[in-house]
């Protein structure tokens, strides 16, 4: 049978499976939801039983455990290994929701639920392909798949498993559904990600909540403080106030960011999906620029004090704030950490002390081009799209593509499917059906041109 009529006489069943996978609630972040995540990589070793390959495990870790499973026809022929992670972001704030965040829905042709997109949707697309591939014909590679329970928490688990499995993960490319296409008319293939240093500082003034009155004015306030702090992290230019923050930057050349800035930008839509009134950033970089080859500091999120009902008047102890750096090659994620902790600690004055605490971190990445994985990306792309794909630069990170550089010696091939308007991490994630089937489609596509050449 035709892949195509394989892949439209079975729509239903695939959207119907994936469902089942979107209900499962598998917040990797929250202890709360352990059990959810347990069921998350359940239900994917039952799917991988279906698909009926010679190995499928769930591997234990410290954390959340991995899901792997792999089928080799013949030694001879190519090796691709599949990664995905199974698990989402928290769907707070619930409120904000217009249906339930796992109990999935389709409206206006698309797939709304927490991790429609990132990455149970796009993981699943892989899975799709192989079963459509593997029951309309010949199949003339060998598949190792490897899903894990941790990306959205920092990969620390799957690192160590990668480290020590170097042998069980050999393949001859590494491909990857987890990030985003220009638009439905424009493909891409993403050839950079971020790397990212996640930090959390606690300021403390004095030894306990005061009244506002009787020490306001004589006490250092530890929130005024964290602001002020804050706000001298980042220049008038935009550019980042950490002594050392840019030394390793590889600046790009002027023909390489025009061939980067050539990458169809709409600045109407980017505002207009988003709601604002106007473009932000670094001076002399384009939005494009700014997301995908410019380093960035966001604090992403600021507590402390009094935050409930009515007023309290209090001098609080204690402020903090989660702050992150977007990171570009060719700086190093615990360099930039311990430049940041420096800083901040020459910053506090002697009225706070302060606490600094490294979150997870992840590597920069840039995808060659010259190899085969990506010209079988290419060639999919073209053939199921009609167009040649864009390769573009996302500010987003997924910290193990580094770590295969590092340890497996191999590229990813960054072949995603979502769109910026899929609101990942956000409330209303979705994913389009088009993207979904298309992207199955597309995937065929590169397996068989990988197998080939
Ligand atoms: N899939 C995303 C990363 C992504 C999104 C790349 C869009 C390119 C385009 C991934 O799941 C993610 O969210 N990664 C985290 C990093 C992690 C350490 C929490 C991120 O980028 O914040
Ligand atoms: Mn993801
Ligand atoms: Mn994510």
């Amino acid at each position: 049978m035709n892949i195509n009529n394989y892949i439209n006489e079975n729509k239903d069943r695939f959207l119907d499976e994936l469902f089942e996978l979107l209900r499962i609630e598998s917040v990797s972040a929250d202890p709360k939801f352990k059990h959810s995540v347990e069921d998350a990589a359940d239900y994917l070793v039952e799917q991988f039983k279906l698909l009926e390959l010679d190995i499928v495990e769930k591997i234990k870790t410290q954390g959340h455990p991995i899901v792997y499973a792999e089928k080799i026809i013949d030694k001879s022929f190519p090796t691709i290994l599949v990664y995905g992670h199974y698990d989402v972001q928290p769907a707070d704030p619930y409120e904000l929701w217009d249906t339930p965040p796992f109990e999935p829905h389709i409206k206006n042709d698309k797939i709304y639920a927490r991790g429609a997109c990132d990455d149970k949707g796009q993981m699943f697309m892989h899975l799709k392909a192989y079963e459509a591939l593997k029951n309309s014909g010949e199949i003339n590679f060998n598949i190792k798949f490897m899903i894990e329970g941790e990306e959205e928490c920092g990969s620390d688990n799957l690192e160590k498993f990668v480290s020590q499995s170097k042998e069980k993960l050999t393949s001859d490319v590494i491909v990857i559904s987890d990030t985003s296409i220009i638009s439905n008319t424009t493909p891409s293939i993403t050839v950079g990600l971020r790397g990212l240093s996640y930090m959390e500082v606690e300021l403390t003034g004095p030894n306990r909540d005061l009244h506002s009155g009787t020490y306001g004015g004589a006490v250092n306030n530890p929130i005024n403080e964290l602001c002020k702090i804050i706000s001298s992290l980042k220049n008038e230019d935009g550019t980042i106030n950490i002594p050392g923050f840019y030394d390793d930057i590889i600046n790009h050349s002027s023909e390489s960011r025009e061939k980067i800035n050539s990458a169809p930008f709409d600045p109407d839509h980017f505002k207009s999906h988003i709601s604002i009134g106007s473009e932000h950033g670094e001076l002399g970089f384009s939005t494009t620029e700014r997301i995908g080859i410019r380093p960035t500091l966001d604090v992403n999120g600021i507590w402390g004090g009094y935050t409930g009902d009515g007023s309290k008047t209090v001098l609080p102890s204690k402020a903090f704030a989660k702050i992150s750096m977007r990171l570009v090659p060719n700086q190093s994620s615990k360099k930039i950490s311990k430049l940041f902790t420096e800083h901040l600690k020459a910053l506090c004055p002697d009225s706070c002390s302060i606490k600094i605490q490294k979150h997870h971190g992840g590597e920069p990445v840039v995808v060659k081009t010259n190899t085969k994985g990506y010209s079988a990306a290419f060639e999919a792309f073209k053939e199921v799209w009609g167009k040649e794909p864009i390769p573009t630069y996302d500010g987003g990170s997924i910290p193990i593509v580094s770590h295969f550089k590092k340890e497996l010696d191999k590229d990813s091939i960054l072949m995603g499917f979502g769109l910026d308007e899929d609101a990942i991490h956000s409330p209303n994630e979705s994913f389009g059906l088009f993207n979904f089937y298309k992207g199955i489609e597309t995937i065929t596509a590169f397996y068989l041109n990988f197998a080939k050449k």
